[in-house]
């Protein structure tokens, strides 16, 4: 009977046993199901925080630009150049005008009307030149940069420019201006004098009104040398038949405010 009993016991406790080894087993596998699935879980949740991070790092990105970049001091036209225009302009690439060369910006100065026209045209891009020449750059800095290019040719944008505006009334350094070097104020000055001779009732720069546009005018005469002496005696006393029927009437100037006008009107392109 004990024996019985014994061997009862023991199918009974290996039978215990038994299940429970299969229990813990099962245990062990569901467990690792679930955490491999919270694994999974976590890991596509950490995923797409990520790309939660990387929609807004950009806005808060340029937040932090811009906020760094409005009380940052604007760069000089020399930085500048070096970081964006230079570029073209350093070797006239695309042919850009050359920092240096008076003969490339004097031109495109004149017919702008100075730094400020300069300063217009290169934001809106001109030619082959995009818009600010293509350069996340300030007003500012488009103008220190052109004010810096003009400098390198020898030409006074700044104070000269203004100054000799400001005080046409000291006739002997007018004159020595339009007949020196700095062409710029003489360019100012001249079209000041058109407009006070009426030149400009009858005349336009680019365009054709009652008389010839001045640039078509500098166009015809381009490297004629004695155009000048013709022409200058041609508006003091006028004349008719080169542009078509209609006259010029003899104009109030002297001879040195004809000769001014006449070269004034002879460097346009
Ligand atoms: C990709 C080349 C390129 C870059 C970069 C460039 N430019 Fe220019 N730029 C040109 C060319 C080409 C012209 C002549 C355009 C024409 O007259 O058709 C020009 C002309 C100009 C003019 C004269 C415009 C006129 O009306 O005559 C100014 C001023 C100027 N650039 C300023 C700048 C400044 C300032 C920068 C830098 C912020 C700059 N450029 C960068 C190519 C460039
Ligand atoms: C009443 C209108 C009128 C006024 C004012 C006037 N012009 Fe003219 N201008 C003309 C006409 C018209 C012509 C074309 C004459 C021709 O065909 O020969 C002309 C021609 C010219 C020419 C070219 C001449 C040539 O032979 O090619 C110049 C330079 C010129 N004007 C300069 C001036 C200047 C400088 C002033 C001011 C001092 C002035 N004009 C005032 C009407 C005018």
């Amino acid at each position: 009977m004990s024996a019985q009993n014994d061997s009862g016991f023991l199918r009974m406790f290996l039978f215990v046993l038994g299940a429970l080894v299969a229990f813990t087993i099962l245990i062990m596998f569901a467990a690792g199901t679930v955490s491999e699935k919270l694994e999974e879980k976590q890991g596509s949740d950490s995923r797409k925080q990520a790309a939660i991070a990387e929609r807004i790092k950009p806005v808060g990105e340029v937040a932090v630009a811009k906020a760094g970049a409005a009380p940052a001091a604007p760069r000089s036209g020399k930085e500048v150049v070096g970081a964006v225009c230079g570029a073209c302009h350093a070797t006239g690439a695309l042919n850009a005008p050359k920092i240096g060369s008076a003969d490339q910006w004097q031109p495109r100065f004149d017919a702008n009307g100075g730094l400020d026209g300069l300063v217009k045209s290169a934001i809106a891009g001109k030619g082959s030149m995009p818009p600010r020449g293509g350069g996340n750059v300030s007003d500012e800095e488009l103008r220190n940069a052109i004010a810096y290019m003009l400098k390198e040719a020898g030409i006074d944008a700044g104070a000269g420019g203004a100054k000799a505006a400001a005080a046409p009334d000291n006739p002997v350094q007018a004159v020595t201006q339009a007949a020196g070097q700095s062409a710029a104020p003489a360019a100012e000055d001249a079209s000041a004098l058109a407009q006070s001779k009426g030149c400009l009732g009858c005349h336009q720069v680019a365009a054709k009104v009652l008389g010839p546009a001045y640039k078509d005018v500098a166009a015809k005469y381009r490297g004629d040398a004695g155009a000048v002496e013709r022409l200058v005696a041609k508006v003091k006393s006028g004349g008719t038949g080169v542009w078509g029927q209609i006259p010029m009437p003899p104009n109030n100037v002297s001879d040195e405010e004809a000769t001014r006008l006449v070269k004034w009107i002879l460097s346009l392109q």
